[in-house]
C-alpha cells in the first residue's frame, strides 16, 4: 500500500524499527504533554479561504535570511540519523538539496560535518549549537561549521537540563555522548507564535517547528506570522522508510498538500497569505 500522509511513514518507522530507536525518536519528555499539545493545537485553527480567484498558477517557493527555497518546510536539527537508516544525515543532506529546502545539522549529527557537505554541496544547511560552558570549544565547532560552508548558526536555548526522557531510561538507551544539554521536548507551540511575532515587529523572521505534519499545518503557522516551518521526527520516519528516498518522499507528500492548501484558501504566493485566513472567533 502506497504511504500517502506523514502519519503513513509514522506507522511504518514504528513497525519496522527497534523498540529503543521508535522510543528514541517519538519519545517526549515526561508524560509527552508538550508533543501531544503541539499536534492538537493545529487541529483546533480553523481556516476561512478566499474564493473565485485565479488560482492556477500557485507558487510556493520563499526565501530564509535571504535565500529562496522552493517551499517554506525545512528539516529541524535532529540527532543520530544513523540510528534510524545506516548513512544517517548525510541521505538526510542529499534529499534536503533535491528538495531545495534548508537542513539545520544538529550538534549531535551521526555523521561528520565533512562528510554531509561533500554528499551534498549544494544544499542549503544551518547548523545547529549546543552551547558547552568552554568556550573554546564553541568557538572551533562554529569555525568548523562556518569555513565547511553551512550558512547559520541555530543556538538552542531551551535546554540547560536534559528532559526526563522515560522510554529511553526504561529502554537503558546509551548513545556514548555528553546528552547533558540535550531536550527532546517541543516548547515552540503555535500558541506562543503569535506573541512572538508581535514581539520582534518585524524585525526578524520568526520560524515554528514542533506539530507540524500537514500541509494545512504549514499554512496555519505562515497565517499566523511565521516566515517558514520546520519538520523534526517526519523526517526521521522518512529516513526510515527508504533513507535519502523516503526522506524526499515526505518532502515531496507535504510540499504537495501545502501546494493543495494554498489552492483552495486563495492564496497564489507565499506573500498572500496572512491573518485573516484564521478564524480567531473559534480558537
Ligand atoms: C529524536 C530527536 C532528536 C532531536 N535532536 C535535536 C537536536 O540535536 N538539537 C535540537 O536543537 N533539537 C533536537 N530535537 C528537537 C527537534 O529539532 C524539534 O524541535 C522537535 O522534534 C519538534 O518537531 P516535530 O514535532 O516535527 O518532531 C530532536 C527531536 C527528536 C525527536
Amino acid at each position: 500500500m502506497p504511504l500517502v500522509c506523514l502519519t503513513d511513514f509514522q506507522a511504518y518507522a514504528q513497525d519496522h524499527l527497534s523498540k529503543s530507536t521508535w522510543d528514541f525518536i517519538e519519545g517526549g519528555a515526561d508524560e509527552c504533554f508538550t508533543r501531544d499539545d503541539n499536534i492538537a493545537a493545529f487541529k483546533k485553527i480553523r481556516l476561512r479561504p478566499r474564493y473565485l480567484r485565479d488560482v492556477r498558477e500557485v507558487d510556493t517557493r520563499t526565501t530564509i535570511q535571504g535565500e529562496e527555497i522552493t517551499a517554506p518546510i525545512c528539516i529541524a536539527p535532529t540527532g543520530f540519523h544513523c540510528l534510524v537508516w545506516p548513512d544517517g544525515e548525510m541521505s538526510t543532506a542529499r534529499a534536503a538539496q533535491a528538495a531545495g529546502i534548508c537542513y539545520i545539522t544538529s550538534t549531535y549529527a551521526s555523521c561528520t560535518l565533512e562528510d554531509i557537505v561533500a554528499t551534498a554541496p549544494r544544499g542549503l544547511k544551518w547548523f545547529q549549537l549546543y552551547v558547552q560552558s568552554d568556550r573554546q570549544l564553541n568557538k572551533q565547532v562554529v569555525q568548523r561549521a562556518e569555513s565547511l560552508g553551512f550558512k547559520a548558526l541555530v543556538i538552542t536555548v531551551d535546554t540547560p537540563k536534559t528532559g526526563n526522557r522515560r522510554c529511553d531510561f526504561r529502554n537503558e538507551l546509551d548513545l556514548h555522548m555528553n546528552l547533558l544539554l540535550k531536550d527532546l521536548r517541543s516548547p515552540k507551540e503555535i500558541d506562543a507564535l503569535t506573541e512572538v511575532v508581535a514581539a520582534v515587529k518585524g524585525k526578524m523572521e520568526v520560524y515554528l517547528d514542533g506539530g507540524i505534519r500537514t500541509g494545512n499545518d504549514v499554512l496555519k503557522a505562515l497565517a499566523l506570522g511565521a516566515k517558514c516551518v520546520f519538520l523534526g521526527r517526519p523526517i526521521l520516519w522518512g529516513l526510515a522508510y527508504k533513507g535519502e528516498h523516503g526522506v524526499e518522499e515526505v518532502l515531496n507528500i507535504i510540499k504537495n498538500e501545502f501546494h493543495t492548501s494554498m489552492t483552495l484558501t486563495g492564496c497564489r504566493s507565499v506573500a498572500e497569505i496572512h491573518q485573516d485566513l484564521v478564524q480567531f472567533s473559534r480558537l
